[in-house]
């Protein structure tokens, strides 16, 4: 069922666990995701990129294409269909494309500027039933070729932009896109708890979750966090599986080429980790 992603945040803070938001690229994504969700009873965000959407020929695509899995799959737990890191316009195409909430990701603007751009996409989300993340403080690491080194947002600003009416807001607390590094210093629990006492109820989203050890992952829940985005691991465990079955000569056995033989280990692979961030996360038999 397609929804928006506030209520399934607001229950999550009451609940005290996070759903979790992981990025598609293809339909083998698309069905792991949606299928395991539907497995364990769990509400799930599914989201797009916008070099996700442009790989995929564009948003409608995207959006058709999970509806459509949504109905011939009988999914019926709680699916948001959400844009990753959205720029202006890539809000205003998702909303036209069908998408049931965005992302605006105006944390590299000076602030001036990302409060006037997050309160008009906040009443273009709102007049079109959508729900809308906005961002404070970039988040490290690279994604589409925008780089962030990983900041703590500044609590003051989180309470600007979450009295814009927004239904959810990721603030950077040191956490990075990607593998982290050696040397990372972990989470920054202080600007977590700093930013939740600005914002009161209003759920929290963890980006980066890639790699984050699973007692910061708990420690972040029981702060207020609410969403946890998940893209490179899926990434990681698909091509780790395709590798083993090609290096053990699989393609070369029988009909072993076939892409719906060659695809599957990766398609298992990501269903095992939604699954395992889903544990994790505690949204399993709460959809
Ligand atoms: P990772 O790729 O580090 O899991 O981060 C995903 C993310 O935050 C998407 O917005």
């Amino acid at each position: 069922m397609l929804v928006t992603a506030k209520d399934m945040l607001e229950k999550a803070v009451a609940g005290k666990y996070a759903v979790g938001h992981f990025n598609t690229n293809n339909l083998e994504w698309t069905k792991a995701i949606l299928s395991t969700a539907q497995e364990l009873n769990s509400p799930v965000i599914i989201s797009s990129s916008e070099g996700a959407g442009k790989y995929m020929t564009g948003f409608k695509t995207v959006a058709d294409m999970v509806k459509d899995v949504i109905d011939s799959l009988g999914i019926t737990v709680p699916v948001a269909l959400h844009l990753d890191h959205g720029t202006y316009e890539g809000c205003i195409k998702c909303v036209e494309a069908g998408f049931s909430s965005i992302m605006f990701d105006g944390s590299h603007y000076p602030i001036e500027e990302n409060v006037a751009k997050t309160t008009e996409l906040v009443k273009l989300a709102h007049d079109n039933g959508l729900s809308i993340e906005a961002e404070v403080g970039a988040i490290g690491g690279e994604e589409d070729g925008v780089i962030g080194m990983g900041e703590c947002a500044d609590p003051k600003e989180c309470k600007m932009i979450a009295d814009l009416g927004v239904d959810f807001l990721a603030a950077g607390i040191g956490n990075i896109h990607g593998v982290y590094p050696a040397n990372w210093p972990g989470l920054s629990f202080e600007t977590l708890a700093a930013v939740k006492e600005q914002v009161g109820d209003l759920p929290l989203v963890l980006h980066g979750g890639t790699g984050i050890p699973d007692d910061q992952i708990k420690k972040a829940i029981s702060l207020g966090v609410a969403k946890i985005n998940v893209n490179t691991e899926c990434q990681l465990v698909f091509a780790e599986a395709t590798r083993k079955y090609i290096e053990a000569g699989k393609d070369l056995e029988g009909k072993g080429f076939d892409p719906r033989k060659l695809l599957d280990p990766g398609y298992k692979a990501i269903k095992a980790k939604v699954k395992e961030k889903m544990e994790l996360f505690g949204s399993v038999g709460k959809a």
